[in-house]
């Protein structure tokens, strides 16, 4: 698994009004937007190309269009809120919608919705899940997409704690991780330390 830790002084500012206790929900969701971008654009880095041609008011050159029509799968809820920058900087692609709850006493992910195109094979897969905690949606979601054919999915998080790490490269599957950091360690209720707390909560409001 190939790692990326962002490395951006407007991604580190976007980071730290998330942490934030203070922030509001509204303030949280534009820094969450405004990081989404940063993290989705490093994500799209190796996204394949094929020239074309276009033509100017003054000549015709070559262009570029993407190979393949992306895919973007937030994971419910928290995903959700990275959907409107990658669907900003990648508008023909497709979203997938992965529903995982997390069982707050084993902290296994239970599936709740899945409407994921049947065939991703060749198509470039995005991952959307803010905070790789265990790893175990992560896990999930990936195992949904690989069934599909999907290969090569890059893994888009906020923070990623070392137990996340851990557990998707135990996985053994070819994936690539973008982050904006990676934090210390999780606590005992699976919450990421020192993190930015519950994520979906943060952006919606508990339910
Ligand atoms: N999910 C969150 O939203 N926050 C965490 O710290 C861990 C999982």
């Amino acid at each position: 698994m190939q790692v990326q830790v962002v490395d951006h002084p407007l991604a580190a500012v976007a980071l730290t009004v998330l942490r934030d206790e203070r922030t509001a929900r509204p303030q949280f969701r534009a820094a969450l937007d405004d990081l989404a971008s940063i993290l989705v654009y490093e994500a799209a880095r190796g996204l394949p190309t094929m020239p074309v041609s276009v033509t100017t008011p003054l000549a015709t050159t070559t262009g570029t269009v993407l190979a393949a029509e992306p895919v973007v799968a937030p994971v419910l809820r928290a995903g959700l809120g990275m959907l409107p920058a990658a669907l900003g900087l990648m508008p023909d692609a497709r979203t997938a919608f992965i529903g995982l709850s997390r069982d707050e006493i084993t902290f296994q992910p239970t599936v709740y919705l899945e409407s994921v195109p049947a065939d991703l094979a060749g198509r470039p897969v995005f991952l959307l899940d803010p905070m790789l905690a265990t790893g175990g949606s992560a896990l999930h979601a990936l195992s949904l997409l690989t069934a599909r054919g999907a290969t090569g999915i890059v893994v888009v998080s906020v923070v990623a704690a070392p137990e996340g790490l851990d557990a998707l490269e135990r996985s053994g599957l070819d994936i690539r991780l973008v982050a904006a950091a990676v934090d210390e360690r999780l606590n005992d209720v699976a919450y990421i330390v020192p993190g930015l707390g519950d994520a979906g909560d943060r952006i919606y409001g508990a339910v």
